[in-house]
């Protein structure tokens, strides 16, 4: 785990040294939790946006996107149970001030004690060899016995607690189970409270007054309050999707981890409006499409599962999340639910208005179900420079750090170098540049060594180092070196359009979408 973390903290400095992402009103010392995206971290934030944008809408004929406002009626989310709802339970450590949410201390704790029987299994194997049966041992060791009855009373405990709201019980069993502040040692707390993780602020009225309106905590209600209108005016017949990319505002407590949580980021959700009773059928699909999706971006299927829901939201009849092998271990990238017709139906309660769907074949009125696809734009940034983030030693002896982004996802496509800032060469360069720079982002470079440009450009992910030089002005052909294998050929300049764009081009990470498209 030590090498793991040392890659977040080599991520996170590598972002800010190569302008990727800073950290927001830096020179004001920064604000806690809220990050910006700088020259080559917004390049490849917009890539990721497109690549996400075109295999759900772009390839699918009946998915469509839209662009809501974030302020939204404040009775939205009164109907979403997000007023009502959207709560962490927090606790205070007296002695340290320290703030905690109560679940995550229970749910470490009782990990601690997975821990220790993990330790007993281990001891075991190691004590038996061959003829050591896991199961068995499990189901027979006292030690393991005794703690697994701790887990269990424990869990059943939490269960009660939360699906009762009962702060008072959730409170007791933080004293019961002996948990202590890890900063001040005690267990000196205070009462647990339910903090709602909307933002508010005020919105003035004409006749003085003014109404609490919130910053919205998921894109998903500016689809659903839309739906109607899309329908109509788009003639969309079930099943359909709406698609959006947009900002969403969360007052996370335990807001860390560098853009993995924060309280200003960015979702890209689809709804997808189905009959009822087919809420299966297109819940596996979804499932498999969106791990596709992940797929195609060539980190290796290894990096990626599904973690599906036990303790389901009210308004869920399946979940699940599919998890990264992040550097802080596998953690939540995107969620899969499938939210029957609650969130149409709390619409139409609070608003009174008609949201069925007429469906011509069937001469009925109905509400849809809906599958929804979830996924935070920043922590598939964090993904994509994790798992591109390498440090190679190489055949001269000498070492590079390479991020190895997939090619129509790196924020700089090509560079074009000079070999020198005379003869000429600059002139050619530019006009190679000018050639490419109507389909790709490219950069110019003429200071410093080849070599050292070449670095420079394996830290910000470039796939294709173009060289121009003498033999260029002679037959109009340049070298071109591929990140990943450093290799170098000599191409003829009009090869180039052609030659980047097969290798850069979003088509090619686009491809996988026939597999599995319906
Ligand atoms: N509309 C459903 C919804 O919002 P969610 O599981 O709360 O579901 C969806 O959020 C995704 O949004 C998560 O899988 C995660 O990728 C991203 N996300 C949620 N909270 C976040 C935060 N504080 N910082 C960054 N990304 C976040």
């Amino acid at each position: 785990m030590a090498d793991q973390h040392d890659i977040l903290k080599k991520v996170i400095s590598h972002s800010k040294e190569y302008g990727f992402v800073f950290q927001s009103s830096e020179i004001y010392d920064g604000l806690s939790a809220t990050y910006d995206y700088g020259q080559y971290g917004s390049e490849l934030k917009n890539n990721i946006k497109e690549f996400w944008w075109k295999a759900m809408v772009q390839m699918h004929e009946n998915i469509v996107g839209i662009d809501s406002a974030i302020f939204m009626h404040p009775t939205v989310w009164k109907a979403s149970g997000h007023v009502d709802a959207f709560n962490d339970p927090l606790i205070d450590n007296k002695d340290s001030k320290k703030r905690y949410r109560a679940d995550v201390l229970l749910e470490e704790h009782v990990a601690k004690i997975e821990g220790k029987i993990q330790k007993d299994v281990n001891k075991g194997a190691k004590k038996f060899g061959a003829d050591f049966d896991e199961t068995e041992f499990r189901a027979t060791n006292p030690n393991v016995q005794r703690r697994q009855a701790q887990i269990d009373d424990l869990n059943k405990r939490m269960e009660q607690a939360f699906s009762g709201d009962d702060l008072e019980a959730i409170r007791d069993l933080i004293i019961d189970m002996e948990i202590k502040c890890p900063v001040s040692g005690t267990a000196n707390w205070t009462e647990v409270r339910q903090f709602n993780l909307m933002f508010g602020t005020e919105l003035g009225s004409v006749s003085g007054e003014s109404a609490t309106i919130y910053l919205r905590p998921e894109t998903a209600q500016g689809i659903f309050v839309n739906y109607l209108n899309v329908q109509k005016t788009g003639r969309m017949k079930l099943p359909f999707g709406v698609a959006q990319i947009g900002k969403a505002f969360r007052n996370e407590i335990v807001a860390r981890q560098f853009i993995f949580r924060m309280r200003e980021f960015e979702q890209m959700e689809m709804q997808y409006f189905i009959q009822p009773g087919t809420q299966k059928e297109w819940y596996s699909y979804w499932k498999e499409a969106r791990m596709a999706w992940h797929n195609a971006l060539g980190f290796g299927s290894d990096n990626y599962r599904f973690h599906d829901h036990i303790k389901l939201a009210h308004y869920a009849d399946a979940a699940c999340d599919i998890e990264f092998n992040f550097p802080m271990g596998f953690k939540e990238l995107e969620g899969i639910h499938s939210r029957t017709d609650f969130d149409l139906n709390a619409h139409q309660e609070f608003s009174g208005k008609n949201l069925t769907y007429f469906d011509p074949e069937k001469n009925e009125r109905f509400v849809p179900y809906v599958i929804e696809t979830s996924i935070g734009l920043d922590r598939v940034f964090l993904a994509v420079l994790a798992a591109s983030y390498k440090e190679e030693e190489l055949n001269d002896g000498t070492s590079r750090v390479v991020l190895r982004i997939p090619p129509p996802l790196a924020p700089i496509k090509a560079a074009i170098f000079p070999l020198t800032k005379k003869d000429g060469l600059p002139d050619k360069a530019r006009e190679i540049m000018r050639l490419l720079q109507f389909d790709h982002s490219c950069q110019y470079e003429e200071k410093d060594s080849i070599g050292k440009r070449y670095r420079r450009q394996d830290a910000i992910g470039t796939p294709f180092c173009i060289t121009v030089d003498h033999e260029t002005l002679e037959n109009d052909t340049v070298t071109i070196r591929e990140r990943d294998t450093m290799q170098q050929e000599r191409v003829s300049i009009s090869k180039l359009p052609e030659l980047l764009g097969e290798s850069v081009g979003m088509k090619k990470l686009l491809n996988f979408s026939t597999t599995v498209s319906k």
